[in-house]
């Protein structure tokens, strides 16, 4: 038995502060969101409509299937035409699913989008016939609605390129978009009320916000000055019970835990991983290894896929500055443990971090180009061209080891001439 009221029975507006309304749908029965994501108790779409001295703000809006759920809650406050704005901070379908219907019900109505947004409004909305009018708006841009201001934020890659989050100026309420958000579904809407959603948020911001964590960082800069007394995300609990300390959460989050640990120490961290049956893979990680450890600021880590799960290597990769993957060719093919740390991988930012990758063959040897390609796919620079040794290595192979290891390294601290650092993503 709930005896809190079912938002989701009375399809009614929620205030949330003086005239500021919460007009979104609940998705409770969801267990995937955009395949990626797991949803334990679904997710919300979250829409607001702030009533203003001269008209209607509409901020948001919802998957297109939760339509009804969203237009009776908005019209239990105002009638179409009394809105004057709609706000989208963010063209994902999730939040745009309804707005084609919206700008037929509510025509007079000027859309603001950020800059980015505009060729996604038209790829987006491609099955509708109509051309909609929309105004873009960048950082500090306002729009009053009389006695209430809109105030903008440029934050984009959180996380389209279109993102951008909406200040209402006199309330004090950070609209943010899918920033801060997490897929958690409970009628009770405010985070003081609901269940225990700690670790959808984290969840979230894992899969969501964790590839942009420098876009993230920029985005705190223009936030966190602002006076906060509650942040209302697209999907989620409304944070307006201290709402600060998901502020400095998600700086937290941003920040890599190394330089946490081990505070203003400059060394680069380059790490190995490989693979081996026979020894021979290995053999040649621990020449790589110990010609890499000899040049000063590299600090080596050195790890055996067989003994590691992927998550924790994960963490390390994100804030590694180079890595090497070592594989035998086994079937034409790199081994599956590889592969599978490399595309556990899109969820971290590679860019510009130095890779490199080599392995023992018995005949054809295609392991090490094969990672070589992945990782440029990854946006990462191969300073040199991978090493393979056939079967077992010799002295004077292992030799070759070391100096590969110790070129990697001294590319890594900006010592080597002899091999240029190219950016294969700046090619394309
Ligand atoms: C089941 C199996 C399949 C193999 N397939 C290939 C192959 O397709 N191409 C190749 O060059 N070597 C192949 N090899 C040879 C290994 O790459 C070679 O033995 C290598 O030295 C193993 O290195 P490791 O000791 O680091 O595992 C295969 C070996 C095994 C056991
Ligand atoms: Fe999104
Ligand atoms: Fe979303």
């Amino acid at each position: 038995m709930n005896h809190m009221v079912d938002v989701s029975a009375h399809r009614e507006a929620v205030e949330i502060a003086d005239d500021v309304y919460w007009i979104g749908a609940l998705d409770p029965t969801l267990r995937t969101f955009d395949i990626i994501l797991s949803t334990a108790n679904g997710t919300t779409y979250n829409s607001y409509l702030i009533k203003g001295s001269e008209g209607v703000a509409i901020i948001d809006t919802v998957k297109e299937n939760f339509s009804s759920e969203f237009f009776a809650r908005l019209e239990s406050e105002v009638s179409y035409d009394q809105i004057k704005v709609i706000v989208l901070n963010h063209l994902e379908p999730d939040h745009t699913g309804a707005l084609p219907e919206l700008m037929r019900r509510a025509p007079q109505a000027q859309l603001y989008i950020s800059q980015r947004a505009t060729s996604m409004l038209k790829a987006l909305l491609k099955p509708n016939t109509d051309t909609f009018e929309y105004t873009t708006v960048n950082t500090n841009d306002t729009v009053s609605l009389g006695d209430r201001t809109l105030r903008f934020l440029h934050t984009p890659y959180l996380h389209w390129p279109d993102t951008q989050c909406t200040y209402l100026e006199e309330e004090n309420i950070l609209f943010s978009g899918d920033v801060f958000g997490c897929h958690y579904c409970d009628k009770r809407l405010f985070n003081d009320r609901v269940g225990d959603f700690r670790f959808s948020f984290d969840y979230y911001y894992a899969h969501i916000m964790r590839p942009f964590k420098k876009h993230v960082m920029d985005a705190l800069k223009l936030i966190e000055p602002l006076k906060i007394r509650q942040i209302a995300p697209t999907h989620g609990p409304i944070l307006r019970e201290r709402p600060r300390r998901y502020i400095t959460h998600y700086r937290e989050l941003s920040t890599s835990s190394l330089s946490r640990e081990v505070g203003g120490q400059s060394d680069k961290s380059l790490i190995i991983f490989y693979m081996s049956s026979y020894g021979n893979t290995a053999r040649m990680a621990e020449a790589i290894n110990s010609g890499a450890s000899e040049v000063e600021g590299v600090r080596v880590s050195q790890y055996d896929l067989e003994g590691g799960e992927t998550d924790p290597f994960v963490d390390l990769i994100e804030e590694a500055d180079a890595m090497l993957f070592g594989s035998p060719t086994i079937n034409g093919d790199a081994v599956k443990p590889v592969w599978d740390l490399l595309s556990s991988l899109a969820v971290v930012n590679l860019k510009g971090k130095i890779g490199g990758a080599f392995g023992s063959y018995g005949w054809s040897g295609e392991a090490v180009s094969m990672i070589e390609d992945r990782m440029r796919g990854l946006k990462m620079n191969i300073p040199k061209k991978g090493l393979r040794v056939k079967l077992i290595p010799t002295d004077q192979e292992l030799d070759e080891c070391r100096d590969f290891g110790q070129l990697i390294a001294e590319v890594l601290v900006g010592r080597s001439q002899e091999n240029q650092v190219i950016e294969f993503a700046d090619l394309a």
